[in-house]
């Protein structure tokens, strides 16, 4: 499977050049608090930088961080962080030995009265901030990188990758870290948007099944 990096848009910084290749995730997360290599750190409250033990077996990469997110500092605690820990519970993944990031680290999003709605970042904004999610695979090491949705899917396993047809499949992850498995699935918000219970608990359950392979492979692999 080929991955292709996307190139980095005229007119947006990148988070590479804020990235010390000796720093350790705990200088990243603090570097990371100032980043402005996107215009996301305007509207965003703060960086939100991934959560969990510096050697975590399995990696799990959102998208952005959405509103409750935002407000907290830490990723995935909102509606979809529910549905998650519900999902990683049942497939057998213990969240706290789980490292949690997004690709994209500041939440973007747009007013509709009161309220601020999740907006999906655009390629420029993902390509600025990747460099984040690639410092935290290679320091981190996972043995196994489970992707939420499209949009991580396809930062990490380049723009033609479909989740649709390919989710649940263990890849190879290219990169630094040799020998690690990539996998992609949905996305937890998506769940939450299914029109009824049935095809809530219906997709629910394709989420784990999916997670339950990430499970057998990070047994096979840290075994
Ligand atoms: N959705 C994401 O992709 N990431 C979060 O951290 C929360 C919601
Ligand atoms: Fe930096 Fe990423 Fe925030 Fe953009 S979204 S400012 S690249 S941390």
């Amino acid at each position: 499977m080929g991955r292709r990096r996307a190139g980095y848009a005229p007119g947006m910084g990148s988070a590479a050049d804020l990235i010390p290749s000796d720093a350790d995730l705990d200088e990243l997360r603090r570097i990371a608090k100032g980043c402005t290599a996107c215009d996301l750190y305007r509207t965003g409250t703060q960086t939100v930088f991934g959560e969990g033990p510096r050697q975590a077996p399995v990696m799990l990469v959102g998208e952005q961080p959405g509103d409750k997110e935002d407000v907290a500092g830490e990723p995935f605690v909102g509606p979809a962080g529910a549905l998650l820990d519900r999902a990683l519970a049942e497939a057998g993944i213990d969240r706290t030995q789980a490292y949690v990031t997004n690709v994209v680290k500041h939440f973007k999003w747009r007013p509709v009265g009161k309220r601020r709605i999740h907006q999906k970042p655009n390629a420029a904004e993902v390509s600025a901030c990747r460099p984040w999610l690639d410092a935290e695979i290679e320091r981190v090491s996972p043995a196994v990188v489970v992707l939420l949705g499209a949009t991580a899917a396809q930062a990490v396993l380049g723009r033609s990758f479909k989740v649709t047809q390919q989710r649940g499949v263990l890849l190879d992850l290219d990169g630094p870290d040799r020998g690690a498995r990539v996998m992609a699935t949905v996305h937890p918000s998506s769940i939450l948007r299914a029109p009824d219970d049935d095809a809530r608990n219906q997709q629910l359950g394709g989420l784990v099944a999916d997670l339950r392979v990430a499970a057998e492979a990070v047994a096979r692999l840290v075994a």
